[in-house]
């Protein structure tokens, strides 16, 4: 843990920030793009250590909220009556019982309470008003989620109305699962059809829950088990959690929970122990057993923090981990040339299977964690995730620990590496290298690039190894192959034909489809639609500059450096040209979207209390809008929340629109009620 005395204010400092990148990395990776890098477990370190380092420096405090789910905002806005809290938690037994001790100070005696699993789903929020169902809500930021009741209505679970003596208006609140059965199931047909597949059950149901499509949001099975409620009128008369589930199965709705009426710590400890084995049983994943106080004026009288209640509490299992040998460390590249370094183990039973390989992520995090060759390792999975190597065994180190070398080759081209100065990645750059090229090929088909329907993983391997794809500009002569490519095993004409008319097709898509699908360093999904936002054809958006390119929200000096080298390079020129040779037409098409905010310009000043100023941008952004650092004639509209800095009074001074953050987030729900 952290020591004051050996860290210097200026140390902790540097620490902290990389902490907090990280852990924002981390909630980006976790909340909105589905797919976690790192454990719970070490998701839960890490953040154990940010509050470690703020009870030294508690100057530096700034109490955000908890991670946020707001995703592409293709769904609109609501807000939360009440907001949607998280739950403090521990992996402490002294932790927990320190919890029992604040609660029990509070009413003198040992209390009831209820032990329920920590179910690990996506929350949401169901508002019954007179008893039907009117909205179902994601999280959100804990304070605005979006709206996916059409998708909730396709859970069986979930009624539509509610009994007669429900109340007249209740925020339902509960945890939407897939079961691990119809996780693999649905897993498994992903990676048939060469579709990204999914880290674990969670995940699988947050991307299922915003799908566009209810059709396949109902093939996909999800479910709901109830846990609290929100606001909640007075109707309903409530004196303890256990009442609440009472009625909840009165109205069919599924809970599970366990009363512990006036119990020890020790006792409720070894209750937890026992109820910890029950969990296995259950179809969802748990990860904890969440802990909460029963009385209702109880849970009243101990309140809430800003961002979870103080009369509940997760404990969490430590996941399961093992020792084991590092035999060796080998390297894989990836899509855009990135080498992931992967460790090689001497094989160990874990949590129910035998692990034999780990990520290591990157080379920064083998220095950090100064792991060598033939040290005994200790690997961890949680949930489905990619066993992780989360610590090293140092005083076991034998004198044959060899250190893992950056590579100087690619390991599938033999071609040089490079180190991106600031990234902390290292790529190959070489355009011939095989398992590159295929990644490469398959992901400029995949749905949110240029969509080519049927070209998945296994044909662009044939197709790859018969030579007739070199580059991604080759799809567009797979017509000059037909006849051959009728005669291969495992395809027939209508198979091949189907796959051409496909890539017919996808001559026509926006520069943004085009704009992801080139695997142009760190430009994903959102950030090519903001790019293609700037620009009317690829060739315009070539002859952008450095600086030009950081004018673009959301871009920073390293993706504008990744950007122009990606265009600088002939050999990428030359693909982009022969694209268009062989009748791409994607340069002619504007972005599709009509965005009510093109051409505005917003600036923020002061701290808004719904929205993080990242979530503030990318909201502006989705709707068209530009981001300004300062206030210029050129401003449109200057977002104001509490303590505003000068840039209040330079706004005045120009006569620029100033909007409170109440009016923008009228605005901006009005937009988003208007777009759906
Ligand atoms: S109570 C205000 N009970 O865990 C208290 N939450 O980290 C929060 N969760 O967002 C709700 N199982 O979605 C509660 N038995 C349970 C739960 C549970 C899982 C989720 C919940 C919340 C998150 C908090």
């Amino acid at each position: 843990m952290v020591d004051k005395a050996s860290l210097d204010r200026e140390k902790a400092r540097k620490h902290l920030r990389a902490l907090c990148m990280q852990i924002e990395r981390h909630d980006y990776l976790y909340y909105r793009a589905n797919r976690p890098e790192i454990s719970d477990f070490e998701y839960d370190c890490l953040q154990a250590e940010k509050q470690a380092l703020l009870k030294l420096y508690p100057e530096w405090n700034r109490d955000e909220g908890p991670g946020s789910d707001l995703g592409n905002l293709h769904f609109p806005t609501a807000k939360h009556l009440l907001p949607m809290l998280s739950l403090g938690n521990t992996y402490s037994q002294e932790e927990l019982f320190e919890f029992f001790h604040r609660v029990e100070g509070k009413v003198q005696n040992h209390c009831s309470y209820l032990l329920e699993p920590k179910i690990d789903g996506v929350a949401i929020s169901l508002v019954y008003k007179h008893r039907h169902l009117e909205k179902a809500i994601t999280r959100g930021n804990g304070y605005v989620g979006e709206v996916v009741t059409e998708n909730v209505r396709t859970i069986k679970e979930i009624p539509s109305t509610l009994p007669e003596n429900a109340p007249e208006e209740i925020e339902l609140r509960g945890e939407i699962y897939l079961t691990e059965r119809q996780f693999t199931y649905l897993n498994d047909e992903q990676e048939r059809l060469g579709l990204e597949t999914y880290a674990n059950a969670r995940n699988l149901a947050a991307g299922s829950l915003k799908l566009l499509d209810v059709n396949e949001v109902a093939r996909r099975r999800l479910h709901f088990i109830a846990h609290g409620v929100g606001f909640v009128s007075n109707d309903l008369q409530l004196d303890t959690q256990a009442r609440l589930y009472t009625f909840f199965e009165q109205w069919g709705i599924p809970v599970f929970s366990f009363v512990v009426p006036g119990n020890s710590a020790e006792q409720i400890w070894d209750l937890m122990a026992r109820f910890r084995l029950t969990q296995e049983q259950l179809p969802y994943g748990t990860d904890g057993v969440v802990i909460k106080v029963n009385d209702r004026s109880l849970q009243e009288q101990l309140g809430v923090t800003a961002k979870s209640p103080r009369w509940a509490i997760a404990y969490k299992f430590e996941p399961e981990s093992a020792e084991t040998l590092l035999q060796d460390v080998t390297f894989q590249v990836g899509r855009t040339g990135v080498i992931t370094p992967v460790a090689e183990l001497m094989p160990v039973d874990l949590a129910g299977s035998k692990v034999t390989r780990a990520t290591l992520h990157n080379f920064d995090e083998i220095q950090r964690k100064d792991i060598r060759k033939k040290d005994i390792v200790v690997v961890q999975k949680a949930g489905e995730i990619i066993p992780a190597i989360v610590g090293v065994k140092k005083d076991q180190r034998s004198a044959f620990a060899e250190k893992i070398e950056v590579p100087l080759q690619c390991p599938a081209c033999g071609a040089p590496l490079l180190k991106i100065t600031g990234e902390v990645v290292i790529r190959c750059t070489s355009l011939n290298c095989l398992p590159q090229l295929r990644l490469k090929i398959v992901h400029f088909a995949s749905k949110d690039a240029m969509d080519i329907d049927g070209l998945g993983p296994k044909i662009v391997d044939t197709l790859v190894s018969k030579g007739w794809l070199k580059d991604v500009a080759d799809i567009f002569t797979l017509i000059d192959h037909r006849d051959a490519w009728i005669r291969l095993p495992g395809f027939s004409v209508t198979s091949v034909d189907n796959v051409l008319l496909a890539i017919e097709g996808a001559k026509n898509r926006p520069l943004e489809c085009l704009l992801y699908g080139l695997s142009i360093p760190h430009v994903g999904v959102e950030l090519a639609r903001k790019l293609a936002a700037f620009s009317s054809s690829i060739k315009q958006f070539m002859q952008l500059s450095v600086e030009q390119l950081q004018a673009i929200p959301l871009v920073g000096e390293i993706i504008a450096h990744g950007i122009v080298d990606f265009f600088a390079n002939t050999r990428n020129q030359s693909v982009i040209e022969k694209l268009f040779r062989l009748g791409l037409k994607t340069s002619f098409l504007k972005t599709p979207t009509k965005q009510p905010w093109n051409g505005k310009i917003f600036v923020l000043t002061g701290s808004l209390a719904r929205w993080t100023r990242f979530e503030t941008e990318r909201v502006i952004t989705s709707l068209g809008g530009n981001f300004g650092s300062t206030v210029t004639k050129q401003t449109s509209i200057l977002v104001c929340g509490a303590n505003p800095g000068n840039k209040l009074v330079q706004a005045k001074v120009l006569g620029i629109q100033i909007w409170s953050e109440e009016e923008f987030l009228h605005h901006v729900s009005d937009l988003h009620a208007n777009r759906s």
